[in-house]
């Protein structure tokens, strides 16, 4: 089923998400909507507050990154909990975009190496060490987690420049190709 993504100026954006419990209930389809959801969208990740709960949980499908990042082959992953355990020092500032941001692209400085740790949709724990765009995916998808938004990251001067075109998310105004929920409709 595909749900209604939920834009910037919804609070469940601003919200730091809670742990999913190991009993939280049809968890399996909540993960296969979400992955439907971010294929339909055509992302390459999602969290659960971009479909309006406040979960630790996450899906990426990045594989569709391959011919530019050879690190994004075959990176599908399902994070429950995820805790960063390393972030490199080293960073490296790229565009990124975001399914809750429709039409806003700008560069954020993130990790070119993480290592992290997360349960998977059938409660198995996993410790992985992720490199390149595939380290930005996860990157971008547990700051949501957080509350944040990859915008919190660029300068005043940039989110001015920006300003008319959150306005519109916000309104529900700004085009969008898939299924959202502004604040404003
Ligand atoms: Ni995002």
């Amino acid at each position: 089923m595909i749900l209604p993504v939920y834009l910037y100026g919804q609070p469940v954006l601003r919200k730091v998400a809670e742990n999913v419990p190991n009993d939280y209930p049809e968890l399996k389809q909540l993960v296969a909507n979400m992955f439907e959801t971010m294929y339909k969208a055509e992302g390459v990740g999602l969290a659960a507050p971009q479909v309006g709960l406040s979960l630790q949980l996450l899906v990426i499908d990045a594989d569709e990154l391959k011919q530019d990042y050879p690190e994004c082959k075959g990176f599908k992953r399902v994070m429950i909990n995820p805790i960063f355990l390393e972030k490199s020092e080293e960073t490296v500032a790229l565009e990124e975009g975001c399914l809750s941001l429709p039409g806003i692209h700008e560069k954020v400085a993130r990790s070119v190496r993480i290592r992290v740790r997360y349960w998977d949709e059938n409660w198995e724990e996993h410790e992985e060490s992720v490199e390149g765009f595939a380290a930005r995916v996860v990157q971008h998808e547990c700051e949501h987690l957080g509350g944040h938004v990859f915008i919190d990251n660029i300068s005043a001067i940039r989110r001015q420049l920006n300003k008319s075109k959150l306005n519109n998310i916000i309104k529900g105004t700004a085009r969008c190709s898939y299924r959202a929920k502004a604040v404003g409709k």
